[in-house]
């Protein structure tokens, strides 16, 4: 079944350029299965059609507060009832504002106060207007309020200028509604995930480091924030995006990014081990760029801490997954670092097979408990992730049952 299968969306449409994409956005939500039903103010028609928002949603649009015709086809009261979720995008200030003070002076914002229905809302401004004290104040109370604030992006602006207040993308919103109705099972659980690899000094220009490009890490980080866990991401430096919602921990060393985790353990409920930690780090950092003056050259290494397993002797022990990656004898190694590192689960993989694992898309994993073994199969990042996670918690969830 599709995730927004038969979810009622009324689309709120303000006057801002962005009001372009809207059509795209009605279009992706209906894939998924959204039954979505348009309300524009006056600004939005400056910018498109209701025609064109008929024809993409197959519904009447409203408009009018005042239009007897429309009330008697769906009252205001009845779309305010009719809707499971109710998304502004785009928002400008104005709309905000009007909202923020409980205005009822057209369809939209009459709609907001008589509505039972979550609310999100998209900004879409000038940067300076979103800065702006009174949009930023209202965006506060709105978040107080339970209103779910969506973006904005930064980026360039129709404006010319540049910074925070773009309309995030369709894709992203299409997203966020997905996840906004998908299965809150981890509602109360923590997660700290560790992602991406780690850089290792040599001296001010060099390092040494992996091919991690922490797309799995930041999948699962992903896949537990859309079930609704709290998401810390102890990330090392890596390409993507985090995902919307969770708190990122920046690092670049093995030595940080163990300083976090051993800083965050005792707020986590799972701890998961997604990095490509560096096994040794340089003993003598050069203070100056190192010339090439010497035909053989040699750096001393030492031994980096081993996160996870410092993790796993913490007083207040959370459930532990690891991960292998590995090139040969996969469950053998695997299960040896599932019981030398005295973790729940480890999640193997093996990174000698062409198109999986590292820095790729895709991925397959066999996880293995001190008495499971369950295969996840090739597929990409993100669906990989979203198993894992359930499976995760399922072992969780039996720890804690036994207790
Ligand atoms: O021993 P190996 O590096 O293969 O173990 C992999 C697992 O241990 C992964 O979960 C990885 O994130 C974690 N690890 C760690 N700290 C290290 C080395 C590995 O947390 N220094």
């Amino acid at each position: 079944m599709q995730i927004l299968q038969d979810k009622k969306i009324v689309l709120g449409i303000t006057g801002g350029i962005a009001a372009y994409k809207t059509p795209e956005l009605v279009r992706r939500l209906k894939d998924h299965g959204a039954d979505v039903r348009v309300v524009m103010t006056e600004g939005a028609k400056a910018f498109i059609t209701p025609l064109t928002l008929q024809a993409v949603s197959g519904n009447h649009v409203s408009d009018s507060l005042l239009d007897s015709q429309a009330e008697l086809a769906m009252g205001h009261i009845e779309l305010a009832k009719w809707a499971d979720l109710i998304i502004i995008a785009p928002a400008t200030a104005d709309i905000i504002a009007r909202i923020t003070a409980g205005m009822a002076n057209d369809l939209l914002s009459t709609l907001c106060l008589a509505t039972s229905a979550p609310i999100a809302i998209a900004p879409a401004m000038n940067q300076q207007m979103w800065h702006a004290k009174a949009t930023q104040a209202n965006i506060s109370t709105l978040k107080q309020w339970g209103f779910h604030i969506w973006g904005p992006g930064a980026g360039e602006q129709a404006c010319g200028d540049v910074g925070l207040g773009r309309m995030l993308d369709v894709n992203e919103l299409v997203t966020l509604s997905s996840d906004f109705f998908a299965d809150k099972y981890l509602q109360d659980q923590h997660w700290v995930i560790t992602a991406g690899p780690t850089r290792e000094a040599i001296d001010p220009v060099r390092y040494i480091s992996n091919h991690s490009s922490g797309k799995m890490g930041y999948a699962i980080a992903h896949a537990a924030l859309r079930a609704g866990a709290q998401v810390t991401l102890i990330s090392g430096p890596v390409n993507i995006a985090a995902p919307a919602g969770c708190e990122l921990i920046q690092v670049t060393s093995a030595e940080q990014m163990h300083q976090q985790a051993l800083a965050y353990v005792s707020q986590a409920t799972t701890f998961v081990a997604c990095a490509a930690v560096a096994d040794y780090r340089v003993a003598n950092i050069a203070d100056e760029k190192i010339k090439k003056d010497n035909e053989h050259m040699q750096i001393s290494l030492i031994k980096n801490h081993d996160i996870v397993a410092d993790v796993a002797k913490s007083a207040h022990k959370p459930f532990i997954v690891g991960f292998a990656a590995e090139t040969q004898n996969v469950e053998h190694y695997a299960r040896g670092k599932l019981m030398r590192k005295n973790l729940d689960l480890i999640a193997a993989n093996d990174v000698a097979k062409a198109g999986q694992g590292f820095n790729s898309d895709d991925n397959a994993l066999t996880l293995y408990s001190a008495i499971d073994k369950i295969e996840i199969p090739l597929a990409n990042k993100q669906i990989v992730a979203k198993q894992l996670v359930s499976l995760i918690n399922q072992h969780y969830v039996a720890k804690n049952t036994e207790k």
